[in-house]
């Protein structure tokens, strides 16, 4: 196999517009993948599509909504002719509040993107893709699928679920060719941490023994590979990229 592992294959990546989403976009495509960039923000997705030039689709999609889910896959559908891969990446970081005193709203808001999401775009991007014999679902979990952070119980909650999901769909099917894995990225360097002060950021980075925070495209590596027939025999898996903050 050459590094072309996507040649000929369909992608959605779902916050395709701005941080990991945007850096798994660009590596697909420039392994020669058609990707639909989905988001919520319609700019957003039109600079990446922009970027990737006749081989994207900008798509706006709110992961929330099922209904908005089902237009996506169609949308792949018609556009580029099937589909083959999908990057569950879209996600909210969320309030943050000790369990005891979080909003139920907040706690909907999270769980409803976080983790009611990725259902609703496993559930219209599966029958495509079995109808086509096959294909790679990548979610996108967090080291917070596999251990607590303060006050950050939704987040930590709906990525749990992920992880889960994952497994569960993994299972249901493997029979049909599908392979379904979940990446736990440690902390990342997008815009979602952009709003933290840099007290903060360096805090959290000296929380990976690496001494830093990671990049999007460090992430965008792992998920070219959980996509790509390279991982013929990877399924029902949950891989950190976590800079060894979960090894601790
Ligand atoms: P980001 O904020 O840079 O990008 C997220 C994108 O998702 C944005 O373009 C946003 O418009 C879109 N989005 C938000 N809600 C949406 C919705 N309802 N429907 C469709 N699109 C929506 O964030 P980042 O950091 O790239 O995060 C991507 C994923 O990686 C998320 O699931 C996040 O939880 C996860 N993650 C991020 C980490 C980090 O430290 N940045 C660490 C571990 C996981």
């Amino acid at each position: 196999m050459s590094e072309q592992d996507f040649n000929g294959k369909v992608a959605i990546v779902t916050g395709g517009g701005s941080g990991i989403g945007e850096a798994c976009a660009l590596t697909l495509a420039d392994r020669g993948a058609k990707v639909l960039v989905a988001d919520l923000d319609e700019d957003a997705a039109q600079r990446v599509a922009s970027a990737i030039g006749a081989n994207a689709k900008a798509f706006v999609v709110d992961v929330s909504d099922p209904v908005a889910c089902e237009a996506m896959v169609k949308a792949a559908v018609d556009t580029f002719g099937g589909l083959h891969i999908a990057v569950n990446n879209a996600g909210i970081g969320g309030e943050q509040s000790p369990i005891g005193s979080y909003s139920v709203e907040g706690w909907r808001a999270v769980l409803s993107v976080n983790l009611d999401g990725v259902f609703y775009c496993m559930r219209a991007q599966l029958p495509v893709m079995i109808a086509a014999g096959g294909g790679s679902i990548v979610n996108m979990a967090s080291i917070l699928g596999s251990v607590a952070f303060p006050s950050a119980g939704a987040y930590v909650s709906a990525k749990h679920g992920v992880v889960g999901l994952t497994k569960a769909a993994a299972i249901d099917h493997a029979a049909q060719g599908i392979r379904v894995n979940a990446v736990g990225p440690g902390f990342i360097d997008t815009p979602l941490l952009a709003a933290l002060p840099a007290e903060m950021i360096a805090a959290l980075s000296d929380m990976h023994p690496l001494g830093r925070l990671g990049k999007p495209e460090e992430v965008a590596e792992l998920v070219a590979f959980l996509a790509s027939d390279r991982a013929s025999n990877t399924t029902g898996s949950y891989y950190t990229t976590d800079g060894g903050y979960t090894a601790r």
